[in-house]
């Protein structure tokens, strides 16, 4: 799905990315986990056709990011650290723009039923600005899926959730799963990259200096090994 080669990344003479290379295969739920400037965002921003590699090789099912960014942009969702919703309009009028912009059918009942989905149906008319964080927050991981992609790029999607919604994030991660979707999150709460992802990489520095896989919901084992790469710690 994911095919990374010698990829860096090199903004006002600092190398962010200093030489990923990581493949990923379809279906694939995986953390990346790793300190605050550690690249995360950036490596999720390269994937998301955002910002351009300085050097190196990247392939989203098979198609090369420097040539085909238009048809990759129609494979992923993004759910970045900020929401990219119009403030206002309201949750239904974000979701059938968006919708409509990916070429979704029946781009309202989709908005509708997603509203629904992340428990917001009461304010599906309201507009978005008069949202709390974690509203605004759920409405934008709606957005993330409103064309049911292949790949979802995920920068830290917990972030501002209660408990509810925490549980109605991972359920969409994992029924989309289900359905064969792969899906990248970047995180700094080891209990939900345990929860859902089957394979966790850590970033330091630029580079990835761990990546395994995980049975059993191991939060034990990211932990450890998390204090191992990155705090030094045996
Ligand atoms: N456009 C840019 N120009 C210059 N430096 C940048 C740019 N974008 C990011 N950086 C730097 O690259 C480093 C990595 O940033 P990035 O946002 O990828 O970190 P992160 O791992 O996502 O951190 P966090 O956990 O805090 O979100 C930081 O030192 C940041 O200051
Ligand atoms: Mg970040």
């Amino acid at each position: 799905m994911i095919e990374i080669k010698k990829l860096t990344k090199q903004a006002d003479n600092k190398l962010i990315l200093r030489g990923i290379d990581l493949s990923i295969e379809k279906g694939e739920t995986v953390a990346i986990l790793g300190p605050n400037g550690a690249g995360k965002s950036t490596l999720l921003k390269v994937l998301a056709t955002l910002i351009k590699p300085s050097s190196g090789l990247v392939k989203i099912n098979g198609l090369d990011l420097k040539k085909n960014h238009l048809e990759i942009k129609k494979l992923f969702g993004y759910l970045p650290h900020s929401s990219l919703l119009y403030d206002h309009y309201s949750p239904l009028e974000n979701l059938v723009f968006f919708g409509k912009l990916y070429g979704v059918t029946n781009a309202e009942e989709r908005a509708i039923e997603l509203v629904k989905e992340v428990g917001l149906s009461f304010f599906l008319n309201e507009p978005v600005k008069n949202f709390s964080r974690g509203m605004i927050q759920r409405i934008a991981i709606a957005r993330s899926i409103v064309h049911e992609p292949e790949l979802l790029l995920l920068d830290e999607p917990h972030t501002g959730l209660d408990q509810g919604a925490i549980s109605i994030l991972n359920n969409v991660i994992l029924s989309m799963k289900a359905k064969g979707t792969t899906t990248l999150m970047v995180t700094h709460d080891f209990k939900q990259a345990a929860e859902i992802c089957d394979r966790i990489i850590i970033i330091k520095n630029g580079k990835l200096v761990d990546d395994f896989k995980l049975e059993d919901r191991a939060l034990n084992l990211v932990s450890e090994k998390y204090q191992l790469q990155v705090e030094g710690v045996s």
